[in-house]
């Protein structure tokens, strides 16, 4: 069984309280810290940049003494200056929309180059082409299920399709590359998301949504065993 990881977006936490929400999510389960970079030009809204990553980095320690890996997605364009100032922020893998950056290589050597791994994302009506070329370069592929800007949306079926055909790209390459999904996962779309092929999980309302964290992470890997 494809090992399954959750990773609550703080998109939905209360921005108000991010250091305590990340804690908590933290202690409650959450493999990955998913943190949405809007820029107002990309997408039609605005929420934090390196600064608050930089200052929420070390809330990002669990309880073992290891660290939660702090995922950036990179909602903004240009791309690069970001995508640095978020490596330098202490981001630990950062992934981009192909069709906001000009040199979508360079973008990603950039990004790995800063230590960091590096993911491409693809919108609902984004084509996968670049994978023909980029995949030996990426460590996880994003695959939106709702179109990027806002936390609350409802799951867009038609990314099963896509995710199923991600995944056989994975596979045939035979790369250790996570599969992403993005967008209204909650305990009733996950299960759909993980047949198709997908591997790791964001989730913001299903999760900052709910009053216990650990139940809320705890419905979304049952939705997915039982
Ligand atoms: C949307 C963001 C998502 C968002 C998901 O542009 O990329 O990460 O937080 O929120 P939910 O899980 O509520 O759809
Ligand atoms: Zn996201």
């Amino acid at each position: 069984m494809r090992q399954a990881l959750i990773a609550p977006s703080l998109l939905s936490a209360d921005f108000a309280r991010l250091g305590d929400e990340l804690r908590d999510v933290i202690a409650a389960g959450a493999d990955w810290i998913h943190f949405d970079v809007m820029d107002n030009h990309y997408v039609p809204n605005l929420t934090f940049g390196p600064m608050v990553c930089h200052a929420l980095r070390r809330h990002a320690a669990r309880a073992d003494g290891g660290r939660v890996p702090i995922d950036v997605h990179l909602m903004v364009q240009p791309v690069d200056a970001l995508a640095q100032a978020f490596a330098d922020a202490g981001a630990d893998s950062i992934s981009f929309h192909p069709a906001a950056s000009l040199h979508v290589d360079r973008t990603l050597q950039l990004i790995k180059a800063a230590g960091c791994k590096a993911g491409l994302v693809f919108n609902p009506a984004a084509s996968l082409d670049v994978l023909e070329w980029e995949l030996d370069s990426l460590d996880f592929v994003l695959v939106m299920s709702v179109n990027p800007g806002f936390g609350g949306q409802r799951f867009i079926p038609g990314a099963l399709r896509k995710i199923e055909r991600v995944r056989k790209l994975i596979d045939a390459s035979g790369r250790d590359i996570r599969l992403e999904v993005d967008g209204g996962i909650n305990a009733e779309t996950i299960r759909a998301a993980y047949d198709a092929g997908a591997d790791t999980f964001v989730a913001g309302s299903a999760i900052f949504g709910q009053k216990d964290y650990q139940a809320a992470i705890a419905a979304l890997r049952t939705a997915i065993t039982r």
